[in-house]
């Protein structure tokens, strides 16, 4: 369906010229911009003037030059899965758009093999083809630079064959291998990939940018016994005279190298073909699969397809989708077209395991992600990666109505506000914090691009524009986005004008989904709005400001939007309605917005932003405050929806972080959970209170007293669940697993005592069946918390020989020790790819560096071994910020804070974790003053209220 003429069909000068227009008041836009478009004008009149005379240096651009264009490519890779080599061949059809003396691809750590007349250049289209001089590979750019004598004729067809070797890498990026130990104790290997976003240059050579889309026919060889597969169904197979066996697939669809995916193993799989004919298969190790740990992933995988075929009315374009598993592996997953790429521990399930989807992300949701990504990143495409948030915010979004459609009895949307919000809310309330739209102008930033802001306020965001539109209107224009775009790019503001249009013919005529949507994308952070209520007249005043956890920190990042947003403001007041509540729209000019509460009484509370589908915060005066939380601690309190109970505590705690509420109040609010029996608001009033104990951990009057109340909470909650396991619903079971986990975390004797028995019970007996699944990590933990070396290195043994899920567990729990030594130890351990696998030892600093005991010694750790970090995680997308925003978490004094700052001096480069330390700074001051201005009102509160109980 891509009929449509395109506006911007290729990357080029005019698409820079078009972002340049739509940023032109941001300063450092402005410049950022000009220089990729100057230096495009530069390289043109380069080689203008370069013809006869002197020629520029295309190669020194860090962005491939537009001089040809990729249409297909002919890959071939003859891989050694054990003895971890790779010969390959490629042949890239490409059409010369300028005429150029040199052809510039995208080539690392591959040595370019001549002979046989490659590299070189041949023609079909009855030209004289130039010939090839002379090449190299530029490293700085990661650039294979062909030299031709002549120049290539604009418009003709050329193929370039190049040869190469490379190796089956050991990272996890490009082609790498991979092992696990079978049942018999043999170590067996396999080869895959990831690409995204700049692996596959690290495969073979190749046009490595998303806009550079071309059709690839790729052929695998590989040795007797293993299994070979790439993103299309196999077409043919030879075996050839030397033995080896050649797997050809079938040409691709137009696609971007950075979802190509191949994988060559002795996996098995289970498989279905759905009544459209598509074929879903679940590949895993040969044991796990017939131990059926790939049936629920095939189940969820077949219904969801159908399920998005349905929601995008557009049809899934590949007769078939692989899923499979990898044992190394540094990311959840990777939405390779028709070949999808994940961790065990995430792909695979056992059915008795089912439950735990609460613990984010779950297979059905991630399944539900990376199908998303089939429609929504690949078949259009973000036209750069600075519009990697457009792809992943919406696949964090859309997931959630797959993972709804097959799990019908979890109500998925009620735990938006937790999963999707809370945290990111916190994050966006930096001042280090950045627009979601940011300019990528080197490609290395693209690394550091895939953060909670992208995913999270990306999927927050579209929630709220699908909720503001509607949802007929909001599918109808995407449905024409993805009709519009299909194999091709596009930008941001191209799917805004495809919704306001759909918009337009529904009815609402003077909306522009543009003018809203820049001001939630082209600044950063969001606002906070106060409701101040008029009791006498029944109206609100309504104001907004930008809401900044620290209220002394000044904000350098200019906007064009004056950190003012257009904000659809939901509310109800009691008894009205939740499902359809009213709303305003405020205005950015605007100063204050009269809110009409319509027939509110006095003593009838007001609630804004409903299921908190709104990306903002909400702050009230406190009359309302009050009348809130007394009906909160009534028996009524469920009028109030789960995420919005949630969503108070959640706001109250952080507004008096910022110094907007006092933080009584938001103490006041959390003494109606002695009620709570629902996991969404108790895990957000968790989340929120964490805060609390992240500051005052360590001041032991306070948190003693602190855990004392804590424990007074959820007492009731946990004698009434108790360990015999539920299994009525969803909410009771995942309940239940809460109130277990709180009352041990917080030192509940009894709970506490229960866990060590059950623990005790496995070490006695060697077999750990009698602890149901989903309070694993509760009995695991607690145990080793209040035990010793004993129950430690128990569990370290039990580690070595378990399956993934279990060992995930395992690696959590032992971080739970409060024993120095044991802990330490535990972080050298990590460090050795022999017992800790290498995607899993960023997990155990950050597990340490979480808790209070632990948080030096992470600290330290880190420091004395950042060079083994970088080594092995800069070139992931996640690992180093996430070790770097765990281990930083706690910082709350004023030596970590000059720990920090001599670290960043001692270390001018912090690659892909540089803006994670700048918001460790900002947090640390933020949390150095909240608990001075806090540290004399909590310990007045907590005492006299705790004791009351
Ligand atoms: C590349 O082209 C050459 C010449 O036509 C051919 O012999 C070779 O098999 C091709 N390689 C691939 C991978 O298709
Ligand atoms: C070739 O493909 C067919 C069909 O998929 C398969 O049955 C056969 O085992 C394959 N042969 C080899 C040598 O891999
Ligand atoms: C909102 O209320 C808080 C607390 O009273 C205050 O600090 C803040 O300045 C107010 N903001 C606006 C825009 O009125
Ligand atoms: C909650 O309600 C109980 C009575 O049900 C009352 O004793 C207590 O003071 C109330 N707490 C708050 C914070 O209002
Ligand atoms: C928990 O402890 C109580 C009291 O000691 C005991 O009665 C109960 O059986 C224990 N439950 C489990 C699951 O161990
Ligand atoms: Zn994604």
């Amino acid at each position: 369906m891509s009929g449509f003429a395109k506006r911007y069909s290729f990357r080029s000068g005019k698409v820079h010229d078009e972002s340049c227009k739509s940023y032109n008041s941001r300063p450092f836009a402005i410049a950022a911009c000009c220089v990729l478009f100057c230096l495009g004008i530069g390289l043109i009149i380069g080689f203008e003037a370069g013809r006869g005379g002197v020629e520029s240096k295309p190669w020194q651009q860090v962005r491939l030059p537009e001089t040809l264009l990729p249409i297909h490519y002919d890959v071939e890779l003859q891989v050694d899965v054990t003895a971890f080599t790779v010969v390959g061949q490629v042949n890239v059809t490409l059409r010369c758009a300028t005429p150029t003396r040199y052809v510039i691809l995208h080539a690392a750590e591959l040595d370019v093999v001549s002979g046989d007349g490659t590299p070189g250049v041949t023609s079909n289209d009855g030209v004289t083809v130039p010939r090839i001089t002379s090449w190299f590979l530029y490293t700085e750019n990661q650039y294979l630079v062909l030299e031709l004598d002549k120049e290539l004729t604009k418009g003709v067809v050329y193929t370039v064959s190049i040869n190469f070797r490379g190796t089956l890498r050991d990272g996890l990026i490009g082609f790498y291998r991979s092992s696990y130990v079978n049942n018999d104790g043999q170590t067996r290997y396999l080869a895959t990939t990831h690409m995204q976003p700049m692996g596959a240059r690290l495969a073979f050579p190749c046009f490595d940018e998303p806009a550079f889309k071309a059709t690839f026919t790729v052929t695998l060889v590989h040795r007797d016994g293993y299994t070979a597969l790439a993103n299309m169904p196999l077409e043919n197979n030879v075996t050839r005279n030397d033995g080896w066996i050649a797997d050809r697939f079938q040409r691709s669809v137009r696609m971007p190298t950075y979802l190509l995916a191949f994988v060559v193993s002795d996996y098995t799989s289970v498989g279905t073909v759905s009544s459209s004919g598509l074929e879903t298969r679940i590949w895993a190790r040969p044991e796990y699969i017939s131990a059926g740990m790939g049936d629920y992933a095939l189940d969820v995988a077949d219904k969801i397809v159908a399920y998005y075929e349905e929601y995008f009315d557009v049809p899934f374009p590949l007769p078939k989708i692989d899923h499979i598993s990898i044992p190394d592996y540094s990311i959840g997953a990777m939405e390779n077209w028709g070949l999808i790429t994940y961790a065990e521990s995430l792909l695979l399930y056992d059915t008795s395991r089912k439950r735990m989807q609460e613990q984010y992300p779950g297979t059905a949701r991630i399944v539900a992600h990376e199908l998303a990504h089939m429609w929504f990143g690949n078949l259009v495409t973000m036209e750069w990666w600075d519009g990697t948030w457009l792809n992943e915010g919406f696949a964090s979004y859309v997931e959630y109505l797959g993972y709804g459609y097959v799990e019908p009895d979890v109500n998925v949307m009620e735990q938006f506000a937790y999963y999707r919000c809370q945290g990111v809310l916190e994050d966006d309330s930096l001042t280090s914090s950045r627009p979601i739209f940011q300019p990528v102008n080197h490609p290395d930033e693209s690394r550091e691009i895939f953060d909670s802001i992208t995913y999270s306020k990306g999927a927050s965001i579209l929630r709220m524009l699908g909720n503001f539109v509607g949802e007929n209107t909001f599918r109808k224009g995407l449905k024409s986005y993805l009709e519009r775009n299909a194999y091709s790019n596009a930008v941001q503001d191209e799917l805004w004008e495809e919704i306001t249009l759909a918009a337009r013919e529904d009815g609402q005529t003077d909306l522009d989904v543009k003018t809203v949507m820049d001001t939630w994308t082209l600044q950063m952070g969001y606002p906070v709005v106060n409701l101040t209520r008029d009791y006498g007249r029944g109206t609100a005043q309504a104001t907004q400001q930008h809401f900044l956890l620290d209220p002394t920190a000044t904000v350098s990042a200019p906007s064009d939007f004056g950190y003012r947003w257009h904000i659809p403001l939901t509310y109800t007041t009691r008894g009205g309605s939740f499902d359809e509540p009213d709303q305003v729209w405020m205005r950015p000019d605007q100063g204050t917005s009269t809110v009409n509460l319509g027939g509110a009484g006095s003593d009838d509370w007001v609630l804004a932003n409903i299921h908190r589908v709104g990306y903002y915060r909400v702050n009230y005066d406190p009359t309302n405050w009050r009348l809130l939380i007394d009906h909160l601690n009534s028996s009524l309190y469920e009028e109030i929806p789960p995420d919005n109970r949630g969503t108070l505590i959640d706001d109250a705690f952080n507004l008096g972080r910022a110094s907007q509420l006092d933080l009584s109040i938001a103490l006041d609010l959390t003494r109606y959970l002695v009620r709570e029996r629902h996991f969404v608001p108790w895990s957000m009033a968790k989340a929120a209170m964490n805060y609390v104990e992240t500051v005052f951990g360590s001041v032991s009057d306070i948190y003693n007293n602190w855990q004392a109340y804590m424990v007074q909470l959820i007492s009731p909650f946990y004698n009434e669940v108790g360990w015999t396991l539920q299994q009525s619903d969803y909410n009771t079971e995942v309940g239940q697993v809460l109130a277990i986990s709180t009352a041990c975390t917080y030192g509940q004797t009894g709970c506490v005592n229960n866990a060590t028995a059950l623990f005790q019970r496995w070490m006695d007996t060697n077999n750990n069946s009698h602890i149901p699944e989903t309070f694993k990590s509760t009995v695991y933990c607690t145990a080793i918390r209040y035990g010793g070396s004993r129950e430690w290195d128990f569990a370290w043994q039990r580690y070595l020989e378990a399956e993934p899920s279990e060992q995930n567990l395992l690696l959590s729990a032992m971080a739970c020790s409060r024993d120095t030594v044991i802990l330490s130890r535990y972080l050298e351990r990590s460090k050795d790819a022999a017992l800790v696998r290498r995607q899993s030892a960023p997990d155990v600093i950050s597990y340490v560096g979480g808790s209070d005991v632990g948080k030096t010694l992470a600290w330290n750790f880190l420091v004395d071994n950042w060079d083994f970090y970088m080594e092995n995680y800069d070139e992931t997308q996640f690992t180093m910020a996430s070790i770097v925003s765990s281990v930083t978490k706690q910082f709350s004094a004023q030596e970590d804070l000059d720990n920090l700052e001599q670290f960043l001096k001692d270390h001018p480069n912090q690659g892909t974790a540089t803006r994670a330390f700048s918001q460790a700074v900002d947090n640390t001051g933020a949390n150095l003053r909240f608990r001075r201005d806090n540290e004399s009102k909590i310990r007045a509160w907590l005492p006299g209220r705790s004791r009351g109980n």
